[in-house]
């Protein structure tokens, strides 16, 4: 069942309440993990990548209940070494994080995962956790990470090689369960959410100017509040923006992240020319902005994406490209090689898949060249190569194709967002 059918359709209408934001779910629950005392999680997304951190962290002796409102509670236990190694399937996020609140850890546990997360750079974590005092084995730079944590030094100071909230997330939850103080200078502002999370418990992350952050030592275990709420996923929340965008839709999706450093892709769409609308403006209990938004799609301009924007919609160029594909003229997205480094290679992924709808897209180094505009070919055959967002983005491109477009390998849409199928009524091929 892993190729998805999407037949091309009319405009996307309708009100959407997406699934619980995936970055701020892995911080709720690794730092319930962190708590002096029971945390219960709302809105969480309950998802395949959510699913390896809970996992991970009952190996590690947390305990984890379910109640029938849908709430997730973690009950603090002290941690242990696992009898196995921790498989974190094709969650990154779950093993760069992981990794950091193990280096503060002194029993010895290794950290895996699918082919996909066993080929992603992880150089950038295991120096750092390094520096800082931990063990930290590698095979040639990429996991399996074999760590062994304990007695964390305190001041370290670190200067990031990208703009990355996994490995800055890594480094400043290092020294939260350690207890130290860190400091450390990223090139680029990448999502805040560990960042907002820790200042709920008391420990803020101060802003010192140059890209500066500092987390000064304190206590390992965290006073965080009973309950936290999650919002709903902007970067879910794209695939129905895009899909009213290239439809000529509408769509309204309430309770949704709009934290400044997750949602370029407004500054994007509104570029390519769709109205975007944003309502029922409030900041969240747990101190993260969410709002009703309503997108309305109609003529579409091309865009340029490039330079510091580019982290702030990382997770959303492969829609956005779809976006490109439609738009009558040329956009541009550079500065984006982090993208080799995701799920998958998702340039040339990308600039493959739209290649078969029939997009003129030209693959760079940093990023691609679309000239848009044109007709997508009829009953298209794709492959997302196991990689959710680029599975997302196809069907988004075959509800405006012709005939029945067919997604190879896009079981992987479980990742992250396991409704988005009959969301869209697409079909598994049976
Ligand atoms: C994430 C950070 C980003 C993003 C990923 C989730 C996070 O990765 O692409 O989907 O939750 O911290 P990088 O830190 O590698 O940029």
């Amino acid at each position: 069942m892993s190729t998805l059918l999407v037949r091309g359709r009319g405009p996307v209408h309708g009100t959407f309440l997406l699934p619980g934001d995936k970055s701020i779910t892995h911080r709720a629950f690794l730092l319930g993990a962190m708590a002096r005392s029971r945390l219960r999680v709302r809105g969480a997304l309950e998802a395949a990548d959510t699913g390896r951190t809970l996992a991970a962290l009952e190996q590690l002796g947390t305990g984890v209940e379910r109640d029938p409102e849908g709430g997730i509670t973690l009950v603090p236990g002290a941690w242990r070494e696992p009898p196995a190694p921790l498989d974190c399937g094709n969650s990154g996020t779950t093993l760069r994080l992981l990794a950091g609140m193990l280096a503060a850890h002194r029993f010895t546990v290794t950290l895996t995962g699918d082919e996909s997360l066993l080929r992603r750079p992880m150089q950038r974590i295991v120096v750092p956790l390094t520096r800082m005092g931990a063990r930290v084995e590698s095979r040639s730079g990429c996991a399996p990470l074999r760590i062994t944590g304990g007695n964390l030094l305190c001041g370290t100071t670190h200067q990031l090689p990208v703009a990355s909230a996994q490995v800055k997330s890594a480094i400043l939850l290092a020294a939260a369960r350690a207890g130290v103080g860190v400091r450390l200078r990223e090139p680029g502002p990448s999502r805040d959410h560990t960042e907002r999370l820790l200042a709920l418990a008391g420990r803020t992350v101060k802003r010192l100017g140059g890209g500066w952050l500092e987390l000064k030592a304190g206590p390992g275990n965290l006073d965080l509040p009973a309950e936290l709420s999650v919002p709903r996923d902007p970067s879910s929340a794209a695939f129905l923006w895009a899909a009213a965008a290239v439809t000529g839709g509408r769509v309204e999706t309430p309770g949704v992240g709009i934290n400044p450093t997750r949602v370029g892709v407004f500054a994007l769409l509104r570029q390519a020319g769709v109205r975007i609308q944003i309502t029922d403006e409030r900041e969240n209990a747990m101190g993260e902005p969410v709002a009703t938004v309503v997108v309305e799609g109609g003529e579409l301009a091309p865009f340029t994406l490039a330079g510091d924007e580019v982290v702030r919609a990382i997770d959303e160029i492969p829609v956005l490209a779809v976006v490109a594909a439609r738009a009558a003229g040329r956009s541009v997205v550079r500065d984006a090689g982090e993208l080799r480094a995701k799920e998958s290679d998702r340039i040339h992924a990308l600039c493959q898949g739209l290649s078969a709808f029939g997009v003129p897209i030209k693959e760079e180094s940093d990023g691609f060249v679309i000239h848009g505009g044109g007709d997508f070919a009829a009953d298209v055959e794709v492959d997302a190569v196991g990689d959710h967002r680029l599975a997302m983005a196809f069907a988004v491109a075959g509800l405006c194709g012709r005939g029945t477009t067919r997604i190879a390998n896009a079981e992987c849409i479980d990742v992250s967002f396991p409704s988005f199928p009959e969301v869209i009524g697409a079909q598994w091929e049976t």
